[in-house]
């Protein structure tokens, strides 16, 4: 059976981008695939997190991630730190990037820009820690968004570079996987690109109904359709996208219409809008009220997942030494 992994960075609460980019893939995929899910704790120390905030925000994003539905039984979840053999392997790997490929790449340009008095190695080696992630499990598929294509390049790098050095076949080169066929940008409410942590303009998973239909109808329009079946400007085909992504096709179609006669009020489309998200995130808000109160059994699946892990990543740690040379 093919594996897939994946993995979030623990920097933030679960919003609507996080789970229609990535986490509903996962869910889709546990029954199909050997899959594991890791929370990257160790990735987020690239932007220096407070202490509290690493040891909260495990148990805090555990909670959601089986909230949205993995299922721990089908699909373990782990932490990335109680797997220290990844470490080995992020080393090993780090011995074959150069640096001027790594300095290359989009997301270490950009947090270079965004803290230019903290452009620190663990940033810049990103990409190999990731590979790891990947590779530890040597892993074919991986669900993850489209800001991540870079980074899933230079995993196959990786593994393909490996291989290459010592005459193997050993890593398969892990693909991008989106469960739709293609990659899904949940936009943001702001008019903006994409809906992001670092952009502040999220509905996040534990938003209560207040809260979205108030985010949602402060959604940015413009004056209206004026001219019958005209393009729709980005601002607007944003709030289509939300419609695409969380109501029904009718719903779409209707709206859509009423676009193309000059008949579409905006204060409707939000109000559907703002109902259908709720449909999705309030049951998911609800469970994840539930599993943050049972900390025994959120202990109980980390601890779990990593012994799944662990094991899953000694067995390919023995190989790779063996192939390097160590014995
Ligand atoms: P953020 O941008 O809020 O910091 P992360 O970078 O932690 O989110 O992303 C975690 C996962 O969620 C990644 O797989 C990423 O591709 C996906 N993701 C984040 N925002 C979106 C979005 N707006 N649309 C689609 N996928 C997204
Ligand atoms: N870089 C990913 C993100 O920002 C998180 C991540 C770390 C990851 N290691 C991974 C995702 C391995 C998939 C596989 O969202």
């Amino acid at each position: 059976m093919e594996k897939v992994v994946s993995g979030i960075r623990p920097t933030g609460n679960l919003h609507l981008g996080n789970y229609f980019g990535a986490v509903k893939s996962f869910v889709k995929m546990q029954d199909e695939y050997e899959s594991l899910f890791f929370i990257a704790d160790w990735h987020s120390l690239t932007t220096s997190p407070k202490p509290e905030d690493i040891q909260r925000s495990a148990r805090v994003i555990l909670a959601e991630y089986l909230a949205c539905g993995i299922d721990p039984e089908r699909a373990p979840i782990y932490v990335q730190s109680d797997v220290k053999e990844t470490l080995e392997l992020y080393l090993f790997l780090n011995m074959n990037m150069y640096l001027g490929e790594l300095e290359r790449v989009t997301t270490f340009k950009e947090k270079a820009r965004k803290q230019p008095d903290n452009v620190n190695a663990g940033l810049l080696t990103y990409p190999t820690l990731m590979a790891a992630d990947i590779l530890q499990h040597r892993a074919q598929k991986v669900p993850v968004g489209k800001d991540q294509e870079q980074n899933m390049e230079m995993a196959r790098r990786c593994a393909r570079r490996f291989n290459h050095i010592y005459g193997v076949d050993f890593f398969p080169e892990p693909q991008n996987f989106y469960f739709n066929a293609e990659a899904v940008k949940v936009p943001g409410l702001d008019g903006s690109g994409k809906m992001g942590k670092s952009e502040g303009n999220c509905i996040y998973l534990r938003d209560d109904d207040k809260t979205i239909r108030r985010k949602v109808m402060r959604a940015v329009t413009d004056l209206g359709p004026q001219t019958p079946n005209s393009e729709r400007p980005e601002v607007i085909e944003n709030l289509f996208t939300f419609l695409r992504i969380c109501s029904t096709p009718d719903a779409y179609a209707y709206f859509d219409e009423k676009w193309n006669d000059c008949s579409l009020r905006y204060g409707d489309l939000k109000k559907q809008i703002a109902e259908d998200i709720i449909k999705t995130v309030a049951p998911i808000r609800e469970r994840i009220e539930a599993f943050s109160s049972d900390v025994d059994f959120l202990d109980r699946v980390a601890r779990q997942g990593a012994e799944v892990a662990r094991e899953s990543a000694a067995a390919t740690l023995k190989e790779v030494r063996r192939i390097i040379g160590f014995r």
